[in-house]
């Protein structure tokens, strides 16, 4: 009789059937990687690992797990970020909260991370700015990998510094970040930092407003667009963290900005024109943009522009 009931079990009341059926509503909408994210989201609803997953594929699936498990695949297939339905993302081997008032962090934002701590092995406690925090994940990933580092943290959404904080508590370094609300450096006036910060990092929005209406609506719809939009070529807030970082950074401090495909010489020469920087390094990401542009501060105050 057992043996029966199981052979008349409709094939969709399995975790074989459920992961089916997800990657067929994923695929439908448009989802790239269908297959793995339907299978990360019936871990989720579910509580089961992906070997589970795969070797008790004709387990029955108990219909509220199955409610939830839909419920999660729905949202994902309206396009809302695997991340956000997940609650967070890797980045440098850290696990960061998100939501939608942070940007996700990205893979070639570690770049950055890393060539600004081996810039500073050789410094003893290095003054380090983080310019538009978002997550915290540059300032957080930075204090762990410099352990004698002390960070500034600014950005103007005060929902992402909450998130940034409760990152910075999650990895042990809440005492050595400081998170600060305001606009790029205002926050730092006053703290009597002027001259003295080791590096200047920054991830700036840098999307040009002509290319805001065509982002996937992973990032169009569900990320904040103070964390994208960088003004007419993209490079609006770039140009003042240039100008303002010069006043922070000691002689021989270090600025090191994310920009998007194709701004690199752009970044480089508002620099030159600017003055107060050595030439600029150009560092390339994975898939071999230049996504990292790294300055040395020069000595002398007095290149540049006001
Ligand atoms: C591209 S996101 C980068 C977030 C994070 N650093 C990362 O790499 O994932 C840019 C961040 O800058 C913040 N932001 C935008 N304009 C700003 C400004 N004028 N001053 C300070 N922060 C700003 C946004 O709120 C957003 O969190």
């Amino acid at each position: 009789m057992a043996e029966m009931t199981q052979q008349a079990r409709p094939a969709e009341d399995t975790l074989a059937g459920l992961l089916r059926e997800g990657q067929a509503l994923l695929a439908h909408a448009g989802v790239e990687n269908a297959e793995n994210e339907a299978t990360w989201l019936a871990e989720r609803a579910l509580g089961l690992d992906r070997l589970t997953l795969k070797l008790e594929e004709g387990r029955d699936v108990r219909p509220a797990d199955r409610r939830l498990a839909m419920e999660l695949l729905a949202r994902r297939a309206s396009r809302e970020p695997l991340q956000h339905i997940l609650g967070s993302q890797e980045f440098c081997g850290l696990e960061f909260e998100v939501n939608p008032h942070v940007l996700i962090p990205r893979p070639e934002t570690e770049l950055l991370v890393k060539h600004c701590a081996a810039g500073l092995r050789s410094v003893p406690q290095p003054l380090i700015a983080d310019i538009g925090t978002g997550s915290g994940c540059i300032a957080v990933a930075l204090a762990v990998a410099v352990p004698t580092a002390v960070l500034y943290a600014t950005d103007v959404s005060p929902a992402a510094l909450e998130v940034a904080r409760r990152n910075a508590v999650r990895h042990g370094v809440a005492e050595r970040v400081r998170f600060l609300p305001g606009d790029l450096f205002a926050p730092l006036q006053g703290l009597g930092l002027d001259g003295s910060l080791a590096a200047v990092v920054s991830n700036p929005p840098y999307i040009p407003e002509g290319d805001l209406a065509g982002l996937q609506p992973e990032v169009g719809w569900y990320e904040p667009r103070l964390a994208l939009a960088g003004g007419i070529d993209g490079l609006a807030v770039c140009r003042r963290l240039l100008k303002e970082a010069a006043e922070f950074l000691a002689p021989g401090g270090r600025l090191l900005v994310e920009v998007g495909m194709g701004q690199a010489t752009a970044v480089s020469r508002i620099a030159v024109a600017q003055g107060g920087y050595n030439p600029a390094q150009r560092l390339k990401d994975a898939a071999g943009i230049e996504r990292v542009v790294c300055f040395v501060r020069n000595s002398d105050k007095s290149q540049v522009t006001k």
